[in-house]
């Protein structure tokens, strides 16, 4: 072990250099004109993967864009772990807020700067670089067998990852699973997330005249969509901030005592977290905490909403229709689509006369809960704790990361979510960085987890 993990020290400047490298091919998922940006950001990871001499590295195209799967199978008698990540990365707008572009990452107080640095390029690294510093240190062989699957449209929904999951099966078999892709619940404390939130999300569309009318002839005569939809939406929280939709909360495990107990025993600090954010008080769901409001209880919110005239100045119409995004949060054992249902029903129950109203459902992932009496959790609280040299926490995250679900249903073993992130990191915000010290011990951490797993 000392052989590999002197390896990390010595060649620590060397994986950000290469890291950075990566971080440069701008592979955003949800926009088509990078598509061909996605191929080669696949075939970077696979380029690597093969220089590392994996036992097989192969492509796997999807409808969409394509995964990456490598597998290191000497380990004979020994616990296989696949390892999950995804090389997709999110938009980048509003460019004008980055202080130094997002796909030309620069290294500034200790931090790697750009747009997948943590989520989830950073990440995925971490565990490529724990394997070569492995094979390294230690004769060429991994101490377990494991498998890797690298995604491509993670922050898009992973609409594919299911058919590739089932025609796949075989390939993707394991005895545990490891993500990482989630954030430590501060600096320098290593955080199992045992929790992670589902999602259901949806468009809402409100019609009304042909089209846009003079609201002094016909103002007062006819409704008016951006009206009718605000009304829609303020109908969806009741004022303790409960989501009023019909039958939201009816599969929603109540938290234990135990749960509420673990939660309020970790160090967070409302007023440093509040002030991240730039909101002027805290808002959510009367009778729980922060923390249990953005871990362990579902959510409705509205994303986006447009309609009408925006332009300079005022102009006195009757707009013709109203639109908003819609998502909500879900937690153990709500599922999307009876949610999709309920909402939509809901919307059209709810909308005033005189408008047409019209649902389109949108991608949906389930919520998850690791089933910490499981010994695997011990051992890799073990491990993240020998290389960050303090205790390892159990938190939740109110992110959603739809693979968890479907690889735990369909394998039935356990998810370990050992993440690097921070919670302050911005992902999906302009300036989303990664702490360098923590991509090191994250590549120790990964390697004493490699290393605790084949002496289970
Ligand atoms: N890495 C995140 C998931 C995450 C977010 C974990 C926050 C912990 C805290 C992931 O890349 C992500 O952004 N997921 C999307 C899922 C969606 C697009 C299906 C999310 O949570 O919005
Ligand atoms: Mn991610
Ligand atoms: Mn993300």
């Amino acid at each position: 072990m000392d052989k590999v993990l002197s390896f990390v020290d010595d060649n620590r400047a060397r994986f950000v250099t290469e890291l950075a490298a990566w971080v440069k091919i701008p592979a955003i998922s949800a926009d088509p004109a990078h598509k061909a940006d996605l191929v080669k950001n696949a075939e970077h990871l696979a380029t690597e993967l093969r220089r590392l001499s994996a036992d097989r590295v192969e492509i796997w195209p999807t409808k969409g864009h394509p995964a990456v799967f490598a597998e290191f199978m000497h380990a004979p008698g020994k616990p296989t772990l696949l390892v999950y990540g995804h090389h997709d990365v999110q938009p980048v707008d509003p460019l004008g807020e980055w202080v130094s572009p997002p796909f030309e990452p620069a290294i500034r107080e200790g931090r790697m700067w750009g747009r997948g640095v943590v989520d989830d390029k950073g990440q995925v690294w971490i565990h490529v670089k724990a394997i070569e510093a492995f094979l390294a240190g230690n004769g060429g062989k991994l101490p377990i067998n494991l498998k890797l699957i690298v995604e491509g449209e993670e922050e898009i929904g992973s609409d594919n990852l299911d058919a590739l999951m089932r025609e796949h099966a075989k390939e993707l078999e394991a005895d545990f699973v490891c993500v990482s892709d989630t954030a430590m619940f501060g600096r320098g404390i290593p955080s199992l997330c045992v929790g992670l939130r589902g999602l259901a999300t949806l468009e809402v569309h409100v019609e009304g005249p042909k089209q846009d009318l003079h609201s002094g002839s016909f103002g007062g005569g006819v409704a008016n969509p951006v009206n009718a939809l605000a009304r829609m939406i303020a109908s969806l929280h009741d004022d303790s901030g409960h989501v009023t939709v019909p039958g939201f909360y009816d599969k929603v495990l109540p938290l234990s005592h135990a749960e509420r107990e673990e939660i309020s025993s970790l160090p967070f600090d409302e007023k440093e977290w509040l002030a991240s954010t730039g909101s002027p008080a805290t808002h959510g769901e009367k009778g729980f905490s922060t923390l249990e409001r953005v871990w362990a209880r579902p959510t409705l919110d509205c994303n986006g909403i447009w309609g009408g005239f925006q332009g300079e100045g005022s102009k006195t119409i009757i707009p013709a229709r109203a639109s908003a995004k819609i998502s909500c949060r879900l937690v153990p054992d709500q599922d999307p689509e009876e949610i999709l249902r309920l909402v939509g029903a809901h919307l059209e129950k709810v909308a005033p006369p005189g408008v047409r109203v019209r649902v389109v459902h949108g991608h949906g992932g389930r919520p998850y809960l690791a089933p910490t009496s499981h010994p695997v959790f011990e051992v890799a609280k073990r491990a993240f704790a020998k290389a960050f040299g303090r205790p390892t926490v159990f938190i939740r995250e109110g992110g959603s990361i739809p693979f968890v679900r479907t690889i735990a249903d369909a394998t039935g073993k356990p998810c370990l979510l050992m993440g690097f992130g921070q919670p302050d990191e911005n992902a999906h915000a302009p300036n989303e960085w990664l702490d360098l010290e923590n991509f090191h011990l994250g590549i120790k951490s990964a390697i004493h987890l490699y290393d605790e797993l084949s002496r289970l």
